[in-house]
């Protein structure tokens, strides 16, 4: 792609018309924003000193991925910044989310290992975003856990809450008076459920029944410890929010009409979302229904060791109000229903919330099990108004992947649409406090277990092309238009 023309002259379309009878409704200090995250663009997976990352190990390790695919060179984005910033200008993007390379800072994720030319990659994206008046928004953790870190065992290991508390200070102090957005993890659930439970994505543990409540346990005071570092040592000196990215699928009962599928929907989200958010937002402690379902209070807890751990009264106030804003990730609806307790140990480590959940009818994407379903987008957002006190919510990733390697592909584009309509519906007539919206992605890139299969990118990436000549899709036009208007007519 070119870089020294106007990147706007790109993206203006004439056939686009988003216009009706009715009043733009703009978004007041509105962040338009897009994402992307360190091992999905940046390839240079050994560059320059980096050291490796578990998602490294698991993608060389043959049958792991569609076609042996890794993030080795992906978007290379490591040697591609110009363009990226071509394609963020040429989007009119006030935001930009992406997260940093623990193992390029410090190659065995140890303060003493300190790899200066990480450092400076990421100088010279945050001075290039600030000099386009693009605001960064930087995640921590994106799942790439340096190996040597998993060496010591990974979240399961206590030991990481100040091992990761080091290495966010260092970013802090190194970047922090230009930083204006800090996210600690980003999807604490998929770090603890598919990672640990699972044993989808690295490490592969696979021990649904007791790892996740341990990592989870671990990542929750690891957040909370770093929001009060940033409190005790920053705060005074730099405008920072800090946060935590957290995930969730809108959950909507089966029938509405039958109570205990009413609450069996609501079980699902506390597992999901509740279970980081309840903590964080509300009293520093786990949901109610999950402490009767897999803590103390639970049946099958006298029947099995400890699943849930619990938290001091001291590190319940710790804890508790360690985020300045809501983050949420969304992506489709889940439809549930009541299912009765089976007592095998192979079925309740998996039926852990008693919900079972169903696929709406709606189009598909190409990832399996996520429909693309705009409306549920309105009902999460009204649901965390109402569950966590009426927060301001940034919705850091939203978006629908297609599997077409056209880039003028009507049915994203169309779902795109859709989103935002209804992003636009809940803060005009819902008066959900939604202060941000990042698009999901900037441009395709390594898809985790999908590899380069799928694409959210609003840019196509021709990854069969050593120069990745990234490409406006259909909806990075639409999306240039959003952010113009500041909002859109419906
Ligand atoms: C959530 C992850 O945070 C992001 O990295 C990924 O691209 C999207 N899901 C889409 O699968």
């Amino acid at each position: 792609m070119q870089t020294d023309q106007d990147p706007q002259s790109n993206l203006h379309i004439s056939t686009l018309s988003l216009s009706s009878a009715m009043d733009l409704v703009h978004m007041k200090s509105f962040s338009w924003g897009v994402s992307s995250s360190a091992y999905q663009i940046e390839g240079g997976w050994n560059a320059d000193g980096k050291g490796p990352s578990v998602w490294d190990t698991f993608t060389h390790n043959p049958g792991s991925i569609p076609a042996n695919s890794n993030g080795d060179v992906a978007c290379d984005s490591y040697h591609r910044l110009e363009e990226d910033f071509y394609m963020l200008r040429a989007l009119r993007v006030k935001s930009y989310r992406f997260s940093l390379s623990w193992s390029r800072i410090f190659p065995d994720g140890r303060l003493t290992s300190l790899n200066q030319k990480g450092v400076d990659y990421y100088n010279r994206l945050i001075d290039g975003l600030i000099a386009y008046n693009i605001t960064p928004m930087v995640t921590l953790y994106h799942w790439d856990l340096p190996q040597a870190l998993q060496n010591l065992g990974g979240w399961e290991n206590r030991e990481m809450i100040n091992i990761f508390n080091d290495f966010c200070d260092f970013c802090f102090s190194t970047y922090g008076e230009r930083v204006q957005f800090w996210m600690t993890f980003n999807q604490p659930h998929t770090i603890a459920w598919s990672g640990y439970g699972l044993g989808q994505i690295p490490p592969n543990v696979r021990n649904p029944a007791i790892a996740p409540y341990r990592v989870a346990h671990n990542l929750i005071k690891a957040h909370a410890t770093v929001y009060h570092t940033y409190d005790d040592k920053y705060r005074k000196s730099q405008s920072g929010l800090v946060s935590i990215a957290l995930n969730a699928d809108w959950i909507e009962p089966k029938d509405v009409n039958v109570p205990r599928e009413v609450v069996a929907a609501d079980r699902a989200l506390q597992f999901k979302l509740g279970w980081f958010a309840h903590p964080i937002f509300k009293n520093g402690d786990y949901p109610d229904a999950m402490k009767w379902q897999v803590g103390n209070k639970s049946e099958l807890q006298r029947l099995s060791e400890t699943r849930l751990p619990s938290f001091t009264e001291e590190e319940k106030s710790f804890i508790k109000g360690t985020a300045d804003m809501f983050c949420v990730n969304h992506y489709t609806t889940k439809i549930a229903s009541h299912a009765t307790l089976r007592l095998s140990p192979q079925s309740y480590a998996y039926d852990q919330d008693l919900s079972e959940e169903d696929e709406v009818d709606s189009p598909t994407t190409a990832v399996s099990n996520q429909r693309a379903v705009a409306w549920g987008l309105r009902r999460l957002l009204n649901w965390i108004k109402e569950e966590y006190g009426d927060p301001e919510i940034y919705i850091t990733e939203n978006g629908v992947a297609t599997e077409s390697k056209t880039t003028w592909d009507d049915s994203m584009f169309s779902l795109d649409h859709l989103c935002v309509y209804v992003l636009i519906t809940a803060y005009d007539f819902d008066g959900v406090k939604v202060k941000g919206y990042i698009a999901t992605s900037v441009m395709d890139s390594f898809e985790w277990l999908d590899g380069y299969k799928v694409g959210f990118g609003l840019h196509h990436v021709d990854f069969n092309n050593p120069n990745r000549p990234r490409t406006p899709k259909y909806s990075a036009h639409f999306y240039y238009q959003v952010i113009k208007d500041n909002g859109m007519k419906y």
